[in-house]
């Protein structure tokens, strides 16, 4: 490591993750879209808030074009295993999630746009029509989840702000309140957290930006009220409780880039035959049964994705 003397968790071996594993072992099984456990079978924190003002966006209409050839995760083990370093450094965040303060939630687009913005978190989820979407997820510690995520796409808010053709890169950023977020208080971490796509991967179809999970609004541990899904890159691309979006020349530098960049590049596309340089990349943990299956290249979406980096050099793709 360079200046971070300890190691976050996602950094511990496979062989030492596998105990939370069997515990959530063997749960129920939830196929298609009738995900429930229903509210009442979820810890409080695991419950989308009665309150929120755009729950009557939820169902939203299902885009078809995004299936899996796998089980989704039950939403209880998806609620309760997260990463979210604002709330600390191990999976069980849910609880201390709940500071997060969602309401009001104003978020900010800039930079090389004809029309920047700032809006409520409520008014951009009603300007931009809602779909659901089965998606995988692939964690760069070898774990991963599959989710019926509901947002809109990326692309949708560029068509809404009019990117300059100056813009080459999109650039994410979180809250900064270390009084909401302990773990903001933690000088190891350059605060806010930060991510970003290149102006093709912003425009590519599967980029979504997400507001709710298991046809509700999100709970807060998955990054509420805003997040991003790029289910082709490392999970570390998908920033929570996003507050600015920015249009910029300069490639961003993530947080996780910004602390170890030989593990954590910015391209970060899933492939099972690069190594991470501490842990085989080659196969991944089922996060509800505990089960070792093949990664594939690009997480399973290279017909989607592989196009984009075309005439690119692999050696920086897949970190
Ligand atoms: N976004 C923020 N703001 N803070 C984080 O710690 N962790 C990332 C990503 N987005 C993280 C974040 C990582 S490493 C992963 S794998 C996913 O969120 C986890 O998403 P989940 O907890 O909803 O499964």
């Amino acid at each position: 490591m360079t200046y971070v003397h300890r190691r976050p968790s996602w950094t511990i071996r496979e062989a030492r993750a596998t105990p939370e594993a069997a515990f959530l072992n063997r749960r129920s099984i939830l196929l298609g879209m009738g995900f429930g456990l229903g509210a009442a079978a979820l810890p409080a924190a695991s419950r989308a808030q009665d309150a929120d003002p755009t729950a009557d966006l939820y169902p939203a209409s299902r885009n078809d074009a995004y299936q899996l050839d796998r089980e989704l995760t039950p939403e209880e083990v998806n609620a309760n295993y997260n990463n979210f370093y604002e709330y600390g450094t191990y999976k069980q965040v849910a609880e201390a999630a709940q500071q997060l303060r969602i309401r009001p939630w104003e978020i900010t687009i800039d930079g090389l746009v004809d029309k920047p913005v700032t809006l409520q978190f409520d008014d951009l989820a009603r300007k931009l029509p809602l779909e659901t979407r089965l998606y995988r997820h692939r964690c760069v510690e070898a774990w991963s989840m599959t989710i019926p995520w509901t947002g809109f796409p990326l692309k949708a808010l560029l068509a809404m702000v009019s990117p300059q053709s100056g813009a080459k890169y999109v650039r994410f950023e979180t809250f900064l309140d270390p009084e909401m977020a302990p773990g903001q208080n933690d000088f190891l971490y350059p605060w806010p957290y930060v991510e970003g796509v290149s102006m093709a991967e912003a425009a590519n179809d599967l980029a979504f930006m997400v507001t709710g999970a298991y046809e509700k609004p999100m709970v807060k541990q998955h990054g509420a009220p805003l997040r991003l899904a790029l289910p082709w890159k490392y999970g570390f691309k998908s920033i929570k409780s996003i507050r600015k979006i920015s249009f910029v020349t300069e490639q961003p530098v993530g947080l996780w880039q910004a602390i170890q960049p030989s593990e954590y590049g910015f391209w970060a596309n899933v492939n099972p035959d690069v190594p991470h340089p501490r842990w085989s990349q080659a196969r991944e943990r089922v996060l509800h049964t505990g089960e070792m299956v093949p990664t594939l290249l690009y997480n399973g979406y290279a017909a989607e994705v592989a196009g984009l980096y075309k005439g690119m050099d692999p050696t920086v793709l897949f970190t």
